[in-house]
């Protein structure tokens, strides 16, 4: 019988307080320095509110919003604004952005209501000063779209908002934003490009090496009582390298694309297996799962081949005896 336990949650969800704080007994170091880290998130990330105001201005969904009677369901959205329902958990993701920043809001379900009803989103005092004017408005519209449009327009299309807006426009479902900008997914890209596949391992590592130090310290012990552990998709091998001093009796492995594992440093005990994860995973006790699931939604050429749940069927299914799966980020 296979068995698949995931002891983590995600880590990587960027709230405040920090997910960790709230699901284990941290120290008040580790605690302080998780936190410092979502605090860097937000601020590295703060853009993205900027790119999802120029979206919704492009998308002009505050105007379908309004057109639907002042309140509408994602799909009623959808409609309004004429892009294909392909795209409706983009949407999901750029309404959620937008209602936190308060340029729309959620109507809250019926206290009477048992049963689970798609959210409606209804126009607040900011999506009035950001619909788009209607021709004959003229002087008397109060809008500010145009003033936005302007202060906006370095967001448009630009490598900051990943050409959000044309992959809304896009038909095809399975092109992610960013292959569709450029052309071919990140692995593609780091494959031909030595600056960039230096640039995101490096990145990676450096995550790898921070995030392990507070695991290995705060809760160390999930790894005892395995012996061999394959990092899937685990870059250059800082994790692995990290759990393999702690652990030197522990049989680590990584495994991940050819132009990765050519790159990652020699580590005395951390075996480097290039190979591709939805081919086959070699036999362990335990996989390390790091901020790759997400790896699964663009697997291939930028295509949605598989979804979580079918990702995690395709890895039990290159094992015959039960595993651990340790899944750390998104
Ligand atoms: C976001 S990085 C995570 C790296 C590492 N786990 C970490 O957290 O530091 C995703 C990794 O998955 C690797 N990857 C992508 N597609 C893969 C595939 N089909 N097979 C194996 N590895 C893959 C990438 O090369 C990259 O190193």
């Amino acid at each position: 019988m296979l068995c698949q336990l995931t002891r983590f949650p995600s880590l990587l969800a960027y709230s405040n307080p920090h997910p960790w704080a709230m699901a284990m007994a941290l120290s008040k170091d580790a605690m302080d320095l998780l936190q410092a880290q979502v605090e860097l998130w937000n601020q590295t990330f703060s853009f993205m509110k900027s790119v999802a105001l120029a979206v919704a201005l492009d998308l002009r969904i505050a105007n379908a919003i309004c057109h639907h009677g002042g309140a509408a369901t994602l799909s009623q959205i959808i409609a309004e604004i004429g892009i294909s329902p392909c795209k409706l958990h983009g949407l999901r993701r750029l309404m959620r952005v937008l209602t936190v920043a308060g340029t729309f809001t959620i109507q809250p379900p019926e206290a009477s209501s048992s049963e689970e009803h798609e959210p409606v989103y209804k126009l607040t005092a900011i999506s009035f000063l950001v619909m788009s004017n209607n021709d004959d408005d003229g002087e008397s519209s109060a809008s500010l779209s145009p003033m936005l449009n302007h202060v906006l327009s370095p967001f448009h299309d630009s490598q900051l908002s990943m050409g959000l807006a044309a992959w809304f426009r896009h038909e095809d479902p399975a092109k992610s934003p960013y292959t569709l900008m450029r052309g071919r997914n990140v692995w593609e890209m780091c494959e031909s490009s030595d600056a960039a596949n230096a640039s995101i391992n490096n990145a990676m590592a450096a995550d790898s090496r921070f995030l392990m130090k507070v695991v290995l310290k705060e809760c160390g012990e999930i790894f005892h009582g395995i012996d061999s552990l394959v990092d899937v998709g685990g870059g250059v091998g800082s994790a692995a390298t990290a759990i393999a001093a702690a652990f030197p009796n522990l049989k680590c492995s990584v495994l991940d694309l050819p132009h990765v594992v050519a790159k990652a440093p020699s580590v005395s005990n951390v075996r480097f297996l290039a190979g591709d994860m939805f081919e086959s995973i070699p036999p362990a006790n335990a996989i390390l799962l790091k901020q790759c699931l997400h790896v699964a939604r663009v697997a291939r050429y930028g295509v949605q081949i598989i979804d979580q749940t079918t990702f995690f069927h395709l890895i039990l299914s290159f094992f015959s005896e039960p595993i651990i799966i340790y899944n750390f980020g998104c």
